[in-house]
């Protein structure tokens, strides 16, 4: 790990320019081939004179390889890397841990980002799950779970940024949305499901002596203006295109400069976000206010039950 000097960031959140210091920093983001992963991607590969490393799980080789060559030849920086990874196939999420732990001794950050957002109907995955429920929540619960490892590995303390938003109940009689399914409610419930998940991660490790990870929940103040918005139907996108002209969106840099510094900033810095739902308004990060429901230690602990179940994985249900 080497220490340098962070040079003047023209234009950036202030707060980038009172940190001086920062480390090169090894960072793993799901989806980042677009939208708020690929915005994250984009400034963390040039910030600090090309410092960090950046890894790029996603599903799709040929964009997964696009989007590599465009940050390299956008940043200069060549320690940039894909794992394929398709999330609706927990088979795929094995392989990709395998191959993560095969490749790297330490990871600094992940960013617990990809999702689907927008869909016309019900997919059922071939794992039987709603296809919402298991790429935006189940098969990251997997990921981060079989990752920590290499977190506390980090000299950095590890930090894992959950990309959510406040809305949303998990429904405990449906959790597979066979009866209720509307694409809203099923993203809502995954946010539910991944904020109730780093909550117990927190508690579980904040009085661990050796570890010094930090669980934090992001939620962007405003929208981006991400892939979502080629998928919507017409005229959803027509209002969006409206309330883009007057400044309802931000661009996925935008999203990727507000974002940058959870991933570099120190352990300590790290530390005290731990545990919390944050926003970034008027210029700085603000701690709001978590759902009674999902501070609830008993339907976190079902919740963890159930997801460790419904990964199938008899080993990991004896680790954890
Ligand atoms: N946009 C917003 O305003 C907003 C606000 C708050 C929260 N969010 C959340 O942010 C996350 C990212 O959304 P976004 O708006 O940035 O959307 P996006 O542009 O569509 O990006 C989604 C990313 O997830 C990846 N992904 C989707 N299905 C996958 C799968 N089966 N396996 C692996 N990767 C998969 C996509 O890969 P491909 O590139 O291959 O499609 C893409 O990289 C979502 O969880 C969303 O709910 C978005």
């Amino acid at each position: 790990m080497q220490a340098f000097l962070r040079k003047a960031d023209v234009g950036a959140p202030r707060h980038w320019i009172l940190n001086q210091y920062a480390y090169a920093m090894k960072i793993l983001i799901t989806g980042g081939t677009n939208g708020m992963g690929k915005g994250v991607a984009k400034i963390l590969a040039g910030l600090d004179q090309q410092a960090h490393e950046i890894i790029i799980l996603c599903r799709s080789h040929t964009l997964g390889e696009a989007v590599k060559t465009e940050l390299i030849q956008l940043t200069s920086n060549q320690k940039i890397s894909i794992i394929l990874c398709d999330l609706t196939r927990l088979a795929d999420v094995k392989r990709a841990i395998a191959e993560i732990h095969a490749g790297h001794d330490y990871l600094d950050g992940i960013f617990i980002n990809a999702g689907i957002g927008y869909a016309a109907t019900r997919v059922e995955t071939e794992d039987g799950m709603d296809s919402h429920f298991q790429v935006n929540y189940l098969s990251q619960f997997m990921l981060t779970l079989n990752l920590l490892d290499l977190l506390y590995k980090s000299s950095q303390g590890g930090r894992i940024i959950f990309n959510v938003t406040r809305t949303g109940e998990i429904h405990w009689d449906d959790l597979q949305m066979n009866r209720q399914w509307k694409f809203e409610t099923c993203v809502h419930q995954a946010m539910v499901a991944k904020r109730m998940l780093l909550v117990k991660l927190h508690d579980l490790h904040r009085n661990r002596p050796d570890s010094a990870l930090s669980f934090v929940g992001f939620e962007i103040s405003k929208p981006v203006w991400s892939n979502q918005l080629n998928i919507i139907p017409f005229f959803m996108r027509a209002m969006a295109t409206l309330m883009k002209a007057f400044g309802s969106f931000y661009s996925i840099e935008q999203c990727g400069e507000i974002m940058a510094p959870l991933f570099t900033e120190s352990h300590q810095e790290s530390l005290k976000r731990s545990g919390k739902l944050i926003t970034w308004k008027k210029n700085a990060f603000l701690e709001l206010q978590e759902d009674e429901k999902v501070l609830d230690k008993e339907l976190q602990d079902r919740l963890w039950n159930i997801s460790l179940e419904l990964c199938g994985d008899e080993k990991m249900k004896e680790r954890f």
